[in-house]
């Protein structure tokens, strides 16, 4: 059993899918540790997407993940960071597979719906980030 990080971003919750994706989420055998509805600041955001500072879509992300609330929440399961990256596909929803999370609900490639980590050190590293350990259940 290990754990992964997740962001339900700003579009999916102006959207309305947060219900929707976290049923998947939970149905697709993840336990919730901890859970929070949160915006995050400018300087969070840029701290938060830092090894992407140099990239051309910088500003622009940084712009869309402040421009409205988030669900931030701690996931618990075997082989929880790769099976959490099938379960939210493609980074780009048009090439996501079917039945994926950013399939369903993503708009595009820059709104696309839910965040995953990429490691187990970076799962550790960005739930700390969000979260107390009095927070994670
Ligand atoms: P995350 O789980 O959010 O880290 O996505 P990812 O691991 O699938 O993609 P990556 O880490 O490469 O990029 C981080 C985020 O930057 C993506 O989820 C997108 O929101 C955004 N992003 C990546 N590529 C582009 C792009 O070409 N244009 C725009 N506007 N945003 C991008
Ligand atoms: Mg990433």
């Amino acid at each position: 059993t290990n754990r992964t990080f997740t962001m339900l971003k700003p579009d999916a919750i102006e959207n309305g899918y947060a219900g929707k994706i976290i049923d998947m989420i939970i149905g697709a055998g993840f336990k919730i540790k901890a859970l929070k509805y949160t915006r995050l600041t400018e300087e969070q955001a840029k701290k938060f997407y830092e090894v992407h500072a140099e990239r051309p879509f910088y500003g622009e992300l940084v712009e869309y993940m402040t421009s409205g609330p988030i669900i931030a929440a701690i996931l618990e399961k075997e082989n929880a960071v790769a099976d959490f990256r099938t379960l939210i596909g493609a980074t780009d929803p048009a090439e996501a597979a079917e039945g994926t999370i950013r399939k369903n609900y993503a708009e595009s490639k820059g709104r696309n719906a839910v965040h995953g980590s990429d490691s187990d050190e970076n799962a550790e590293i960005e739930g700390k980030f969000h979260f107390t350990a009095a927070e994670i259940f």
